[in-house]
């Protein structure tokens, strides 16, 4: 067996990051920034830093009750928001869970802005509030150009969804339509809001040193606030605006290809969209899992594991979720345990099947974190140089299922931005519920500002 498992971690060691490789990864990730946020360079820049219009951070003084959808991550979600200011700030939330089913993410928009109405519909029935035409925040955690709070045109599905007709339209302009075709309630949609962006906000509204927000879920993405006269796409040079980077597109020039292995080149192959969102798919909940299982079909195929046997389940894409590769990584399982797991999964391990399966989910995700990290450190030194500091504290709101439910990603990232960005103090800020909380607040701020244009 040590032979076997000697040859097992020969595989894996391509999944080692040297320090030096980390660090051509943040320095990689600065140069793609500039591209994205430069007028001439924007257009073939894969990092495509999106304006988002949020200008700044709460202040505080939000109020009112909002509605809020939450699209894109794992659960579909429609919320109510109550936010009151003051000196007691509270902010009471509702909500409701659907699901979307796998046709109606595949199939049309028609489909699938009509399925998101007809849960608006039950919720507003099960709040009693068909009747009021409250504001709404769009959460929609999908790469959007926007040129208003309130507009955005979807460049391309990411993740699991492909519904057709959607790339190239403004989303907000198909759930108004959607909303019109069901003529039952009317809504107000006041601002379209990446999860990123709502995570920022929920943080910033604790904790003002926020600046940045990070996704590490489904899939991973981050935005923080830019200097307006750096971002060379809008008009203006005053203040700041909060950019949504679209990170996960980073490599699709071909940059990170010498990182790549060929089990990430044979999850990006089978995957919904080839060639897309490549640290992505290093990086994000839904292809660690992939990555794993090819690893594993490799293994097998070349007799390190299963006894040779390759199974039906080993062949079924999506079986190691987010939740099974946290669980099997867990420092209190026994390899009992593991074991366990696994054949709840329909695979037959021996111990020592265990042990090996246990030691490619823990390179993966050490793998996936320490990307992330790299990443990360591009962003807050950046920031920081943009302030003239030579040394800086900062807060990231974060949120998203990898970050939450894996034993060891979230340390193993923090570390990582640590030792590749040290002149920068950061501080990760679990903040949950951006989608909803985050979403109403940007809303809140929208509704201000356009009263302030109307008066
Ligand atoms: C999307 C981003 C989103 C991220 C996290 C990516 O696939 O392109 O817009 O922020 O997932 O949900």
């Amino acid at each position: 067996i040590l032979g076997t498992r000697a040859k097992s971690l020969k595989t894996l060691a391509e999944f080692r990051l040297t320090n030096d490789q980390l660090l051509e990864v943040k320095k990689r990730m600065r140069t793609e920034i500039q591209n994205g946020l430069g007028k001439k360079t924007h257009d073939n820049a894969t990092v495509k830093m999106w304006p988002t219009y949020v200008r700044s951070t709460p202040d505080g003084s939000e109020k009112g009750d909002f509605l809020a959808l939450d699209l894109g991550g794992t659960n579909f979600r429609v919320l109510l928001v109550k936010i009151r200011s003051g000196k007691r700030r509270t902010v009471e939330m509702h909500n409701k869970i659907y699901a979307i089913p796998m046709e109606v993410m595949q199939g049309t928009g028609e489909e699938l802005f009509d399925h998101i109405v007809q849960c608006i519909s039950d919720f507003l029935d099960y709040m009693g509030m068909k009747n009021t035409r409250l504001p709404l925040g769009f959460t929609f955690s999908f790469p959007c150009r926007q040129t208003s709070l309130d507009a955005g045109i979807l460049v391309t599905w990411t993740k699991g969804f492909k519904a057709t007709d959607c790339e190239g339209e403004d989303v907000v302009g198909l759930l108004r339509e959607g909303i019109k075709r069901r003529e039952e309630f009317d809504l107000d949609v006041v601002a379209v809001v990446n999860d990123t962006v709502g995570t920022m906000m929920t943080c910033a509204y604790e904790e003002a040193t926020c600046e940045v927000g990070l996704i590490a879920g489904t899939g991973s993405n981050a935005c923080y606030m830019e200097e307006m006269r750096n971002i060379e796409t809008v008009e203006g040079d005053v203040g700041r605006m909060c950019v949504n980077m679209e990170w996960g597109a980073f490599g699709d020039n071909g940059c990170l290809d010498d990182i790549r292995t060929e089990y990430d080149r044979a999850v990006d192959d089978l995957s919904l969209n080839p060639g897309k969102q490549r640290y992505e798919k290093m990086c994000s909940g839904m292809y660690l899992g992939e990555i794993v299982r090819n690893i594993l079909i490799d293994l097998t195929k070349r007799g390190f594991l299963f006894r040779g046997q390759i199974s039906e389940t080993l062949k079924t894409r999506g079986i190691f979720e987010t939740k099974f590769l946290s669980q099997i990584e867990s420092d209190r399982l026994a390899l009992l345990q593991v074991r366990s797991i696994l054949q709840q999964l329909g695979l037959d391990s021996t111990c020592d099947d265990s042990i090996i399966v246990k030691e490619v989910c823990g390179t993966v995700s050490h793998r996936a974190a320490q990307l992330c990290g790299a990443g990360m450190a591009a962003v807050v030194d950046k920031i920081r140089e943009n302030r003239g500091l030579d040394q800086m504290d900062i807060t990231v709101g974060v949120d998203g299922t990898l970050y939450k439910l894996h034993p060891h990603f979230s340390g193993i990232m923090h570390q990582t931005v640590k030792e590749l960005a040290p002149k920068c103090n950061v501080t990760f800020f679990l903040s949950e519920d951006g989608s909803g909380k985050g979403a109403a607040l940007i809303t809140a701020v929208g509704c201000r500002m356009r009263e302030q244009e109307e008066s």
